[in-house]
């Protein structure tokens, strides 16, 4: 939410600022902006809209080109209309600074009256214009930006990512965060700031993760990191990001989405690589020392809350273990939370930065009860701040609709239940059978996923027209139900709703008629006749369905979407890549913007 990056060091910083934002559209794209001191005065250029009118309007040739240190902004808007006037960066009152904000400052409005009783003036609706100036107001009583942006970020309460340039100190950037990502790259002679490594990626591989409550000042040859609280410096090693620049580009497919769904079979085995032994039993080394829980608490939002819910069926039928799932938003201020000492909670993220999920683990620490983390991407907060972290190794997620990370996730809850099965001694012979057809998963989806992809393209021409959908299954297919209705009205605005089968009856049905049709997930399991009789159920009320079946079933619809049969309930990993397929070709011949949806974002970093 918000993509933030920040340049200083040898070479033109436009350029690269420009470049930067590019790999963080992603994040937010209503508005983006750029600043830098050139002839020590600041100049900010911001513009409404797409990245694509920054470019146009940001000079990057002539005297622009001597500029080596700047900032950039891409915008999701929370105070505010996505207008020009509430673009970052922001300015202060005499223009001596400038910043980027990602997150929320609370407390803005009781600031801003503050600043306006002694005489600043606001231009824009947000809480970042009240932040910089309040960083103005005190630096001007003590002439130290350095104690005025402690100050100010003392102050400020929410969730933020900062970064910020000063008018008298042009090759310096200053930075801290609270509860939204920020990381340092660190290059020969240059250093990166950014919301996300794709923004510097290209330049460097090594990056310091900035931690809550400090600050960060990069020059070109070095940084330095202070705690807010006594302004000691503090003292971090950096790291080296593994995966390279390949991984964050598109790979001649038409959007990073379809990439992503085409790379679902190598995530599958990425994510199995060495977690089955040689006598087929699943290894976690980051819980050997873990006892199965008592009971499991699954807490995510999005996408990742479908993952939980499909993975609740396989730790109750495979570990025995009792399982409730909660959208992290609802689980943060419930009013009472009554967990066993023995319990687990498990905050599942993409991206690790989802501020309600990490404000569910926060609260869920605070009960201290055993949390784990499972999460893409390395270093994140929800990595940092869980007991024990599972990474799910899906590779970078650019497309905003969330696809491989879900199949990722999945497949780690999978293993995780066999695991926690194996512990308690409940290992048989079927879950012996699901070890090994795990291992052939991959194999098998990367066989079918070219005809998948055609299925989808003509049943997406055909149904198109369609302004409401049903997605119906039952058991372990009602979750992906639901993250199939997510995903078409994510990417087409198409309204769909996923629901129980067997809960149609009870209301939804009465929406049915010939121009609101159903897509059925009927695989050949003990719950198909039942499955069955529902269809029956909508077509005598003149609904048209596409039922995704297996080959073996007799159903009758207009549309029979088959797949292989594979051993319950790991036939998910086909039924997925389905549906992600059909909504992108329904929003492709839509003429959808599928990579960048309307009104989202990927990391959601406010609550
Ligand atoms: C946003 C994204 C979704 C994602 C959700 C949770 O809404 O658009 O695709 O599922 O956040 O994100 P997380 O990173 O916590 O899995």
């Amino acid at each position: 939410m918000c993509g933030i990056i920040g340049y200083t060091g040898h070479r033109p910083a436009l350029p690269i600022v420009l470049e930067g934002l590019e790999h963080l559209e992603y994040r937010g794209y209503d508005s983006a902006g750029v600043g830098y001191v050139l002839n020590k005065e600041l100049t900010v250029v911001r513009t409404k809209g797409k990245l694509k009118n920054l470019r146009d309007a940001v000079s990057t040739t002539g005297s622009a080109l001597t500029v080596t240190c700047a900032i950039g902004h891409t915008r999701w808007a929370t105070h505010g209309i996505p207008e020009e006037r509430n673009a970052h960066p922001h300015v202060c009152a005499d223009k001596s600074l400038a910043i980027v904000h990602n997150g929320i400052i609370e407390n803005y409005l009781e600031i801003k009256e503050e600043l306006l009783a002694a005489g600043y003036s606001f231009y824009s609706d947000t809480d970042t214009e009240v932040l910089v100036n309040l960083i103005h107001f005190l630096r001007a009583k003590e002439n130290d930006l350095l104690g005025a942006f402690s100050k100010a970020l003392a102050r400020a309460n929410g969730t933020y990512a900062v970064c910020l340039i000063d008018v008298s100190n042009p090759g310096t950037l200053y930075a801290a965060r609270k509860s939204a990502p920020l990381i340092l790259g660190r290059g020969v002679g240059e250093s990166f700031i950014a919301s996300d490594v794709p923004a510097f990626l290209a330049y460097t591989r090594e990056v310091v993760f900035l931690e809550d409550g400090e600050i960060l000042v990069a020059e070109p040859e070095k940084h330095t990191i202070y705690r807010i609280a006594d302004g000691c410096t503090v003292k971090r090693s950096s790291q080296l990001i593994q995966w390279g620049m390949q991984a964050a580009q598109k790979g001649g497919y038409r959007h990073f989405m379809l990439k992503e769904i085409f790379e679902q079979p190598r995530v599958l085995k990425d994510c199995l690589t060495g977690r089955i032994n040689a006598q087929g039993n699943i290894v976690l080394p980051e819980l050997e020392n873990v006892a199965p829980p008592n009971r499991i608490h699954i807490i995510a939002c999005g996408t990742s809350y479908h993952a939980g819910l499909w993975g609740q069926h396989l730790l109750e039928d495979l570990a025995q273990i009792p399982v409730s799932v909660e959208i992290a938003s609802e689980f943060r201020y419930k009013e009472r939370f009554l967990p066993d000492k023995n319990d687990l909670v498990l905050v599942i993220s993409q991206s690790g930065e989802t501020a309600d999920t990490l404000a569910a683990l926060e609260r869920a620490k605070k009960e201290k009860i055993a949390t784990l983390g499972l999460c893409n991407v390395v270093g994140s907060s929800l990595a940092r701040e869980a007991d024990t972290v599972i990474y799910t190794q899906a590779g970078p997620e650019i497309s905003v609709a969330s696809t491989k990370a879900m199949t990722s996730q999945m497949l780690m809850l999978c293993t995780l239940a066999l695991f926690f099965a194996r512990k308690k001694g409940l290992i048989d012979k079927r879950q012996r059978t699901l070890a090994k057809t795990l291992s052939s998963l991959a194999v098998l989806l990367e066989a079918q996923l070219p005809n998948m992809h055609r299925r989808a393209q003509s049943l997406a021409r055909k149904y198109a027209e369609a302004r409401s959908f049903f997605y119906l299954g039952r058991g372990h297919c009602f979750p992906l139900a639901l993250e199939g209705a997510l995903k078409l009205k994510e990417l087409s605005y198409i309204h769909a709703e996923g629901y129980a089968a067997g809960e149609m009856k009870h209301g939804p049905i009465a929406l049915i008629d010939s121009a609101f049709p159903t897509f059925v997930l009927a695989m050949n399991d003990s719950l198909y006749p039942k499955i069955r009789s529902n269809v029956v159920e909508i077509q005598s009320r003149e609904g048209h369905i596409i039922a995704l079946t297996n080959p073996e079933t007799d159903i009758d619809v207009d549309d029979r979407w088959e797949i292989p049969r594979i051993i319950d309930p790991l036939q998910a990993f086909l039924i997925l890549p389905c549906l992600q397929l059909f909504s992108y070709e329904m929003a492709d011949f839509l003429g959808k913007d599928v990579d960048q949806p309307r009104n989202l974002a990927k990391s959601v970093t406010v609550e």
